[in-house]
């Protein structure tokens, strides 16, 4: 039997955070779809058409750091716009929901266009500037050379391009439920996350 969690939210609200952990908690499989995106937006840096890179995405094309980056996030969300580029992607996605024994997934169209009928769907937001302090203590941890200023300008241009797209926009679903982690720990977050969904499988 298939039980998807849809995990939605802008960027570097703790969305994958809350995935994994809630993954692991259940013993869900996870997919975070902004790797697909991501993946598809290096191959556009190095020259590809980005309907025929995100037609023939393999799983080795998921791998490696520097889909970690601001600049390969950019170009993600350049890509996400084509609707083309979604469509291609589309199937993988909805096999993965419905896989059995239980799948998470995280993205921004996972409540409202990949999985409309998911069990559970959650809309993790935080503000700006803490969205930005948790990214840019991220991505220098890991040595990658960024500011403050640059880090919160790539969330703010994303997260407007993301919104504002005609094809599967950044947006709740009407039936999801808003987690604003701004003032939660991530284990405050995960704990609420776990608590919905204990709920939804205890309401059968
Ligand atoms: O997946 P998404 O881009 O929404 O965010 P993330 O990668 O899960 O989280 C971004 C960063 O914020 C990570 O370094 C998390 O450890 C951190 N985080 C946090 O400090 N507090 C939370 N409540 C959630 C995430
Ligand atoms: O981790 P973060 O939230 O910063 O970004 P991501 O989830 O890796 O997504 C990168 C970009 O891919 C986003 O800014 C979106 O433009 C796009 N994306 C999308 O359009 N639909 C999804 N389901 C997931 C990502």
């Amino acid at each position: 039997m298939s039980f998807t969690v849809a995990i939605d939210g802008p960027a570097a609200s703790g969305k994958g955070t809350i995935s994994r952990a809630v993954a692991d908690h259940f013993g869900f499989a996870h997919l975070d779809t902004g790797l697909l995106y991501r993946a598809v937006g290096r191959k556009v840096l190095d020259g590809v058409d980005p309907v025929q890179a995100a037609k023939a995405l393999q799983a080795e094309d998921l791998q490696g750091d520097d889909l970690r980056t601001s600049k390969v996030a950019q170009a993600a969300s350049k890509v996400a716009v084509i609707p083309e580029v979604r469509q291609a992607l589309l199937d993988f996605q909805r096999a993965f929901a419905m896989r059995s024994g239980g799948a998470v997934l995280d993205g921004r169209d996972i409540g409202t266009v990949i999985c409309p009928g998911a069990q559970v769907k959650l809309f993790v937001t935080a503000s700006d500037a803490v969205r930005a302090e948790r990214r840019y203590l991220e991505l220098s941890t890991k040595g990658q050379d960024v500011t403050r200023d640059g880090v919160l300008e790539d969330l703010r241009a994303r997260d407007k391009r993301d919104r504002e797209r005609d094809a599967a926009p950044l947006v709740a679903a009407e039936d999801a439920v808003v987690l604003d982690t701004s003032e939660m720990s991530i284990d405050e977050a995960v704990a609420k996350a776990v608590a919905v969904i204990e709920a939804r499988i205890a309401a059968g």
